[in-house]
């Protein structure tokens, strides 16, 4: 909108700082290297009289520009009366059907000239430039501040995160020492070595040991979760068949099926695959969704446990009938010491914190676990891992 006369458009222009001549398309000037843009709006301010910028003012752009025959009206270069006249000229010309601009409207009514009209055309663009310069400082200084409130909300997070598993681990291996004890009583009493006892005696010591077994079971997966949190877990790297262990699994949670009346179905792929793993952690895994897909599964359900391989991959199934996750609550049973069933009359026994290490262990195998369920009809857990005899 700044009006150049064809002569200025020439092949050099004069630096406003040095006065030696820069070429047009010259961003700083060769002599005094001023940075010839910045040069331009501080000169042309200064011609148009624009040094009352408001820099901390409110940062809405249309605040700080005032409307074209507003501005004009306050730098005197036209009269209100004359204003009006400008806008009934331009109302009528919108009404015949030939829209004009308001500045038009004032130059073919003689109102303005064209030098007066540029002025302040340029004054509002260099306002808004101002506001919009200054809004986007406003808004990067408070992205920066967001920023770091947010770091040092992360920060604090990963100390707590990680004092809770120093803390984890020391309550448990305190926990650990007692239990030792109590185990080895029991054994001596089991073993009669103190004197004979009683058929009722016996059954008594059964619950008891029953008892310290899970103890001990809750004790190790918690020591376990503390070391696979601080990223500790170590790995006993081994080429291991697939098959045994999920038959080992299933042998030992049969009698848990059984009581609840649960069927279990195994189906195996030959040969058996064989995959990069810890057997030890990988059997745990192995052992902690078909719990899970026992216990959730209601009197009468099944669960069919499939291992299958295909394009390098083992895919390992636990589908069961039972009581499903709602689709937008898959996410959290992930979470450690995390339970759908929170309430204090919750039926299912544990802790929430299998499937927390569940998902750590098969990461660390460089496998993924998949989740697909439905409430009420029940759910599948797949691992899928890459397979070394494919
Ligand atoms: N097969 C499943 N069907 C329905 N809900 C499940 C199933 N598996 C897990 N869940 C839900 O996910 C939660 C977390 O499972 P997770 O195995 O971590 O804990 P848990 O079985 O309750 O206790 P823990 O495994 O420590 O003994 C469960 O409490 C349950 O709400
Ligand atoms: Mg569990």
């Amino acid at each position: 909108m700044i009006h150049l006369e064809p002569s200025t458009m020439s092949d050099t222009i004069t630096c406003p700082h040095c006065g030696r001549a820069v070429a047009p398309q010259a961003r700083f000037c060769g002599d005094c290297g001023v940075d010839l843009a910045l040069a331009a709006v501080t000169a042309e301010l200064a011609l148009i009289g624009l040094d009352d910028v408001p820099v901390s003012a409110p940062i809405a752009p249309e605040v700080l520009v005032p409307r074209m025959g507003e501005t004009m009206i306050e730098r005197g270069l036209l009269q209100p009366a004359d204003l009006d006249r400008a806008l009934e000229h331009q109302a009528a010309c919108a009404a015949s059907g030939a829209p004009i601009l308001l500045g038009q409207a004032l130059l073919e009514l003689g109102l303005v000239d064209r030098v007066s009209l540029d002025q302040v055309i340029t004054l509002q663009i260099l306002k808004l430039q101002t506001a919009l310069s200054t809004a986007n400082r406003e808004l990067e200084q408070r992205v920066r501040e967001h920023s770091r409130d947010l770091r040092q909300a992360l920060d604090r997070l990963a100390e707590l995160n990680h004092l809770k598993s120093n803390f984890i681990a020391n309550v448990s291996h305190e926990l650990r020492t007692p239990l030792t004890h109590i185990k080895g009583y029991l054994d001596v009493f089991d073993e009669e070595v103190l004197g004979p006892l009683t058929p009722s005696q016996k059954d008594a010591l059964q619950v008891m040991q029953r008892a310290e077994l899970r103890l001990e079971t809750l004790i190790n997966d918690l020591i376990e979760f503390s070391v696979a949190a601080r990223g500790d877990m170590s790995m006993n790297w081994r080429v291991v068949c697939l098959d045994p262990l999920v038959l080992k699994a299933v042998e030992r949670l049969e009698g848990k099926a059984q009581l609840g009346n649960v069927t279990i179905n195994v189906s195996l792929t030959h040969p058996s695959p064989l995959v990069r793993a810890d057997e030890e952690k990988i059997g745990w895994v192995i052992l902690q969704l078909l719990d899970n897909a026992i216990k959730f599964t209601p009197c009468g359900g099944q669960v069919d446990v499939s291992l299958a391989c295909q394009a390098g991959q083992a895919k390992l199934a636990f589908r069961d009938s039972g009581i499903g996750i709602p689709i937008e609550r898959v996410s959290e049973i992930f979470e450690p010491f995390h339970q759908l069933d929170s309430s204090s009359s919750r039926h299912y026994g544990g802790t929430g914190l299998g499937l927390a290490l569940v998902r750590r262990i098969v990461e660390a195998h460089g496998a993924q676990i998949q989740v697909a369920s439905e409430p009420g009809r029940g759910s599948v857990f797949e691992i899928i891992i890459p397979v070394i005899n494919a």
